[in-house]
């Protein structure tokens, strides 16, 4: 095991009907920016409904609507302003991963002098942020109960994922209810994301840690067992309640006790949603079974794999090793497609021709991974297996 700290300080408000932990958690009479994304929150109604209960609190509401999936550096510098200009003492983001991840960079961009993309390249650290609490719409990212952002540079085509302990929302909010209206596509994306955030700590280089690995095994099957049944019944509010507890539980950073996690496949998918703008979880369910192909193919960390394919995916142990290892991440890709994920670079029209781009792109964080450290040509390798 490697030795580690854990200091999740989020308070996470979980069940039917807890909106209402708003009239308590957000300061009475506070100056509060309302952060939301391209308008769901007011078709399904949750947008009226925390806009009364902030009247129930005398809160002076300003608002930064229009929060795009992958989020933008011009829309954090948007929020900069407003949290300057109407002097906002408390951020309240209602949304899934994209506007809480926006909302964290203006947390930390209000109260540093320079530009904020300093901080998200990691030229300076954050010494200090306005608080944050999220009312979570959507399952996928974790970021309800991280300290982790992921932000996106337009022009430079940069997506850069950044993290401090001074953005861990003061609370979170989820009730499963608020997420019955997430289209079946979403969907499919949050559990291919909440998957692969299981998935890229448990392909950790640690040793000797069997209960981190029973901790993804048990969100794995838990995922496996519950999606199936919410992609055909979408209004299932116990589906809902059960893969939305899987989402934050994947990356809130119990799982990274004593392992740190591989990680290389989100630097590979963030390259290729700063180019060509996809679903970050679209372009997971593309990248996650090359990328571990490719280690089988190397012979990387073979026992994890073959321990993940029986365990998880029930495949025969007394298989050939390498068979075993490989029929596992054909049952994960097979069920990730059956959900209705892409499983092509091909499918959002991404050819031979882009590979010399993204590899670059890539390898501007590179080389990185920690089961296997990936160069230049492994990258490219695995891209290539993904068209
Ligand atoms: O914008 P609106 O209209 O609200 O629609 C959103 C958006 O189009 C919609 N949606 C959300 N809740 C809904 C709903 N539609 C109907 N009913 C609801 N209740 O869903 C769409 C996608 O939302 P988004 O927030 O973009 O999805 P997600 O939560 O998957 O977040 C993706 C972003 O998070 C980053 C990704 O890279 C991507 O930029 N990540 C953040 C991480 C973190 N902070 O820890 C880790 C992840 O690995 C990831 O990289
Ligand atoms: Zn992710």
């Amino acid at each position: 095991m490697d030795s580690f700290v854990f200091h999740n300080p989020t308070k996470l408000i979980f069940g039917k009907g807890k909106l209402e932990a708003l009239k308590t958690e957000l300061p009475r009479g506070g100056k509060i920016l309302l952060v939301y994304g391209g308008g769901s929150v007011k078709r399904n109604g949750i947008y009226q409904r925390i806009r009364s209960l902030l009247d129930e609190i005398d809160a002076e509401v300003h608002e930064l609507p229009g929060v795009e999936p992958n989020p933008r550096l011009s829309t954090v510098h948007r929020g900069v302003e407003i949290c300057r200009s109407k002097e906002i003492d408390f951020l309240l983001a209602v949304g899934g991963g994209s506007v809480i991840d926006c909302t964290k960079a203006i947390a930390v961009g209000a109260k540093y002098d320079g530009d904020v993309w300093e901080i998200i390249t990691r030229k300076a650290v954050p010494e200090d942020a306005l608080p944050l609490g999220t009312v979570l719409t959507h399952a996928a990212t974790g970021s309800e109960m991280n300290h982790i952002s992921v932000i996106t540079n337009w022009e430079t085509k940069e997506k850069i994922g950044w993290a401090s302990p001074r953005v861990y929302p003061r609370f979170s909010i989820l009730d499963p209810t608020h997420t019955l209206t997430v289209p079946k596509e979403q969907t499919v994306f949050g559990i291919v994301d909440m998957m692969s955030h299981a998935l890229e700590e448990y392909f950790s280089p640690a040793s000797n840690v069997p209960l981190q690995e029973r901790f993804v095994e048990s969100i794995l099957t838990t995922v496996i067992e519950t999606a199936p049944k919410l992609v055909n019944d979408l209004e299932n509010y116990e589906y809902r309640e059960t893969v939305m507890l899987c989402g934050t539980m994947a990356l809130n950073g119990v799982l990274k006790m004593g392992m740190k996690g591989d990680w290389a496949t989100h630097n590979l998918e963030h390259a290729v949603s700063a180019v060509y703008d996809i679903p970050h979880g679209a372009g997971l369910a593309i990248l996650f079974p090359n990328w571990m192909r490719y280690m089988v193919e190397k012979d990387t960390a073979l026992t994890k794999f073959q321990q993940l394919a029986i365990r998880v995916f029930g495949v025969d142990p007394s298989l050939d090793d390498r068979e075993i290892a490989l029929q596992g991440i054909d049952r994960l890709s097979t069920f990730w497609s059956d959900l209705g994920a892409p499983s092509r670079l091909a499918d959002y029209g991404i050819g031979e021709d882009a590979l010399d781009v993204l590899a670059d792109k890539a390898m501007q964080d590179g080389p990185f991974g920690r089961l296997r450290t990936l160069e230049r040509e492994d990258v490219l390798e695995i891209l290539r297996m993904s068209l």
